[in-house]
């Protein structure tokens, strides 16, 4: 685990950036989609201070409702989605990695006009980072993603995906026909190629993201919250009710 020692006990999602779990961030865009059916899937350790932290969602807003799942075994961001089959019933899902942090106007309009379209596509949201090799790594041409290559050696551009993705309700069939990749995981690189292998998968490239999963990265979202305040009032964190 890359945020050790301090996620020996604690849940990595529950370290503060700038006075806040770091998991609110990814809460709060949800919020602002005016999500409230939310489905938190964790792993077993600490889960107990998650909910400690979370509750039941009123805190956030008068209509959130929280539920939790546990994965077992750390088998990748695919097969944590995939363990909100039921929890979806059939609807189309956003999903996001709660140590990610989404600052970008562009975002709502965006899922907005998806959830009205038919529901057949899956979409991933992009941005242009210095070192990619640490991401997912898209090659766009044409004004389509052609590929993602997770973790790349070399990449291929500088767009890295970034942890929110919109996914039609047939995702959890493709789920479980993904294989397990060479560092034992469900990779969720390779849910979004499957998508992009039937022409499914649309993008778009937004600027402010930040990952607080690594302690470099970490640092430099911790100073760009702090040295934001104006981004990040209080009511950010609540729901956004329509
Ligand atoms: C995961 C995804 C990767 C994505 C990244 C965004 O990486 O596998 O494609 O770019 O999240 O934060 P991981 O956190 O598993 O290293």
């Amino acid at each position: 685990m890359r945020m050790r020692p301090l996620t020996r006990h604690m849940n990595k999602h529950l370290i503060p950036v700038h006075m806040r779990p770091m998991i609110e961030y990814a809460l709060s865009t949800l919020l602002g989609l005016g999500i409230r059916e939310i489905l938190v899937v964790t792993g077993r350790g600490h889960l107990g201070s998650v909910v400690e932290v979370l509750g039941s969602g009123r805190d956030y807003g008068r209509s959130v409702e929280l539920t939790y799942k546990v994965q077992d075994d750390a088998m990748g961001i695919a097969h944590a989605l995939g363990l909100a089959e039921r929890f979806a019933g059939g609807r189309r899902v956003v999903a996001i990695l709660a140590d990610n942090l989404h600052d970008d106007e562009s975002i709502a309009p965006v899922v907005h006009a998806w959830s009205r379209a038919e529901p057949a596509h899956a979409m991933n949201f992009l941005t242009r980072v210095e070192d990619p090799r640490e991401y997912g790594v898209a090659t766009v041409a044409d004004d389509r993603v052609v590929e993602i290559v997770e973790k790349p050696e070399v990449p291929a551009s500088d767009l890295a995906v970034t942890g929110l993705y919109l996914y039609p309700p047939d995702v959890f069939d493709k789920i479980r026909e993904l294989e397990v990749s060479e560092r034992g995981e469900f990779e969720v690189t390779d849910l979004n190629n499957a998508y992009i292998r039937e022409d499914r998968l649309r993008f778009h490239v937004v600027e402010r993201w930040f990952d607080a999963g690594e302690p470099g990265p970490w640092m430099a979202t911790q100073r760009y919250v702090e040295s934001h305040p104006e981004r990040f009032p209080e009511k950010r964190f609540r729901l956004r009710e329509d």
